[in-house]
């Protein structure tokens, strides 16, 4: 059985970036939700055994919708909140510079290269940064997707769907990633998934 991991901070703790209203529905609800669905779908099933990571896997490969879009989004978001943390933003911890100099040339083109893709994933979804063999990428993906079933190691993601942004940012979807990315990244704990 899978549970709601807890947050590593108060639910208004990201507030005015991220609303206490949004964190309670997004984390209590819509997150719980795909918990829940995901259990009640892999109960007494071959699955039950699995690792999370394996189950998406698995249902990737089977095409078992249902496991996978509510697997995928426990992963997804379970990444999600970690990656956000209060007065987060800022300067990007050394080594994660080097490395994003290196595969990207600058921050400022890596910034803009995460937040077009946020951007242009049309409809629900996903941006990535991912490490795909030991080079850094940035994906989109959609719905649930997760770029490990592309065989990539996602180390920062950023939940596009609607009900991350709406209620703060209403159809802002580019100054609600311009905020992510600036005010609200963890990169100390993105640099340790390096
Ligand atoms: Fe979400």
């Amino acid at each position: 059985m899978f549970e709601l991991p807890k947050l590593n901070y108060p639910n208004s703790a990201l507030s005015p970036i991220m609303s206490e209203q949004t964190l309670d529905l997004h984390h209590g609800k819509h997150h719980q939700t795909y918990i829940t669905n995901l259990n009640n779908f892999i109960k007494g099933s071959e699955y039950e055994k699995l690792t999370l990571e394996d189950i998406i896997k698995k249902s990737s490969t089977e095409k078992k919708l249902g496991i996978f879009n509510n697997a995928s989004q426990h992963w997804n978001h379970n990444l999600f909140w970690r990656c956000m943390k209060p007065n987060g933003g800022g300067n990007v911890p050394s080594k994660l510079e080097n490395k994003i100099k290196q595969d990207f040339g600058s921050v400022k083109k890596f910034r803009e290269e995460f937040i077009n893709a946020g951007i242009a994933q049309f409809g629900s979804g996903w941006c990535w940064l991912s490490l795909k063999e030991d080079k850094l990428v940035v994906t989109k993906s959609p719905n649930a997707e997760n770029p490990i079933i592309h065989n990539m190691k996602p180390i920062l993601g950023c939940d596009v769907w609607e009900h991350s942004y709406y209620l703060d940012y209403k159809n802002k979807r580019p100054v609600y990633l311009e905020n992510f990315f600036d005010k609200l990244i963890n990169w100390e704990f993105v640099e340790s998934l390096l």
